[in-house]
């Protein structure tokens, strides 16, 4: 069983609550909330990138999963990318992030795993090379959005199929009214969430109290 710390009064002792307040604030401040369950945050994170932001994310995921001996990050493409690199950086380990087209040069040796979009209402195939993935890795996801799971499920199908391990995963906002967070919490994975969020209100964002 993966022990973790859940994202309350523990939290606060860690002195994360910094980062998450700068997160909140910019979410507050530049996201836009669109319709009953999307939001817009492609000011800093998926469209223009704040490089800034990301380094103290990637800093964040460091300081969070530090006791954790990984040997690679995982994401998908293509706004899973920023924050994984950030993370990497931290971590000093690789990236790979998974590609969801066909390219001249991933064509064969690949793990491959079907991902459904409900936000776009698409399947993709998302693929990963065997090259880059193997039994010894141990792996930290990290990626934009946990929303209801799907990329992060077809992540744990790829790392199952190269016999890797998951240590754990990490994500810039959640949507806790959303179901992902509850079928990664059912298989006892150590998930970090640095904004998570409880609801959305009259357009405006609702985070969940610590
Ligand atoms: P998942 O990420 O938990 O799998 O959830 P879901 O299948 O619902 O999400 C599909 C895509 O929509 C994902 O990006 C996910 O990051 C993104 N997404 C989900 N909820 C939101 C939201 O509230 N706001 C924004 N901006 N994005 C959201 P993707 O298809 O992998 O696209 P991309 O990485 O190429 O942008």
């Amino acid at each position: 069983m993966v022990k973790f710390v859940k994202q309350t009064a523990v939290g606060r002792e860690k002195g994360w609550g910094q980062l998450v307040k700068l997160l909140e604030d910019r979410i507050r401040q530049d996201g836009q909330v669109l319709g009953a369950d999307v939001l817009k945050v492609d000011s800093f994170l998926n469209h223009q990138i704040d490089p800034d932001l990301m380094a103290a994310l990637g800093a964040e995921f460091h300081a969070r999963f530090k006791d954790v001996d990984i040997t690679k990050i995982l994401t998908v493409e293509s706004s899973g990318i920023a924050p994984a690199l950030a993370a990497g950086m931290a971590f000093h380990k690789p990236v790979v992030f998974a590609r969801k087209h066909k390219s001249l040069t991933l064509k064969d040796h690949l793990y491959t795993a079907e991902v459904y979009s409900f936000t776009k209402k698409t399947a993709n195939t998302i693929a990963i090379s065997t090259k880059f993935l193997g039994p010894n890795d141990r792996v930290l996801i990290i990626d934009d959005f946990l929303a209801n799971g799907q990329a992060v499920e077809g992540l744990i199908d790829i790392i199952g199929q190269a016999q890797a391990h998951l240590e754990g995963v990490g994500v810039v906002i959640e949507k806790s009214f959303q179901k992902g967070r509850a079928l990664l919490d059912q298989r006892h994975v150590h998930v970090e969430a640095l904004a998570r969020i409880a609801a959305f209100e009259n357009g405006q964002v609702v985070f969940e109290q610590d």
